[in-house]
């Protein structure tokens, strides 16, 4: 029977917990501060940050958000970043990915003050990640080693396949499972749209994420019995329903559940997870900036659906 990972529950179990973090916070006169940028008229970018700012509504986060129009200069952008940099009752600052063509994304994330950085993507938090000595993961990564944690999926001593080397996903993933610390120790394989014969690889792989973007690259041949399967995927596909799309992963769900011990669902499988991340690392931000220590949860007690 394979066990359908549900990413809800888990992230909700550690939403509870992260509730606690942030009243003690609060007995000590501090609220964590989120602040969100968007610069895009993506729909699903535009989806992306009201989801994120909703759920810091909802734990007790105060969330801050700036639309900036995405046909004005990389200087407004800038602008923007080093007021919040200033701003003492903002302890996280998200800049949502992509940005526009003509907007250097490195010189972004170089800008954001690396203790506000809780997407984890300033080369110093990345080179921190790296080092084995990380200060913020990024959330899709963590949210991925930490649904593998609540499913009894212990990456040490397994081969993982990691399809898509992005540097939001893939390249951060990959520093993680090989840490020489719990929840990582795993031998990894990065593979991208130039590997050849993919399905030889995640064949030979114990746990396969897929992170490419590609809709469905992933189908149960490429799949062997006994393997975790991580969809990371959120892909918006033609559909014949109100709103013209649908939601798919990277994964073939029906043909790879066939095969596969335990599988995430898209939608309610990393989305989720990645989203409590960011709690996680807005909490852990405002804790190191208020000099105030309070316990992340480690979301391992397990947590399984048949
Ligand atoms: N775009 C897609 N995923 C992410 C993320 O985790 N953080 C940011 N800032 N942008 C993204």
């Amino acid at each position: 029977m394979t066990h359908v990972i549900d990413g809800n529950a888990v992230g909700d179990r550690i939403t509870d917990e992260l509730a606690e973090s942030i009243e003690k916070l609060e007995a000590n006169g501090v609220t964590p501060g989120l602040a969100t940028v968007l610069m895009s008229d993506d729909g699903a970018s535009e989806t992306y940050v009201s989801m994120k700012q909703r759920a810091c509504e909802e734990i007790g986060i105060e969330g801050s958000h700036y639309d900036i129009n995405p046909n004005v200069p990389e200087e407004v952008l800038i602008d923007c970043i080093d007021e919040l940099n200033e701003d003492p009752s903002v302890h996280g600052i998200l800049v949502q990915m992509p940005v526009p063509d003509h907007i250097d994304s490195q010189a972004v994330l170089k800008r954001i003050d690396p203790m506000k950085d809780i997407d984890g993507f300033h080369p110093e938090n990345v080179g921190r990640l790296v080092a084995g000595d990380p200060r913020f993961v990024p959330c899709t990564p963590h949210g991925v080693q930490k649904l593998l944690a609540a499913t009894d999926v212990d990456p040490e001593g397994k081969d993982v396949v990691i399809v898509g080397r992005s540097n939001i996903v893939g390249k951060p993933l990959a520093n993680l499972l090989m840490q020489k610390s719990d929840g990582g120790n795993a031998t990894v394989t990065v593979c991208h749209s130039r590997t050849d014969d993919l399905g030889a690889k995640t064949r030979r792989a114990d746990i396969v994420v897929a992170a490419a973007g590609v809709p469905e690259l992933v189908d149960g041949d490429m799949i062997l019995d006994g393997t975790t399967v991580i969809d990371v995927g959120v892909n918006r596909v033609d559909a014949d329903n109100e709103k013209g799309y649908e939601l798919v992963g990277d994964v073939d769900f029906e043909s790879a559940k066939e095969n596969a011990s335990a599988i995430t669902p898209v939608p309610g499988g990393i989305g989720p997870m990645t989203i409590t991340m960011l709690l996680y690392n807005t909490v852990k931000a405002a804790s190191l900036q208020a000099d105030i220590p309070v316990e992340l949860p480690d979301g391992t007690s397990s947590y399984r659906l048949e």
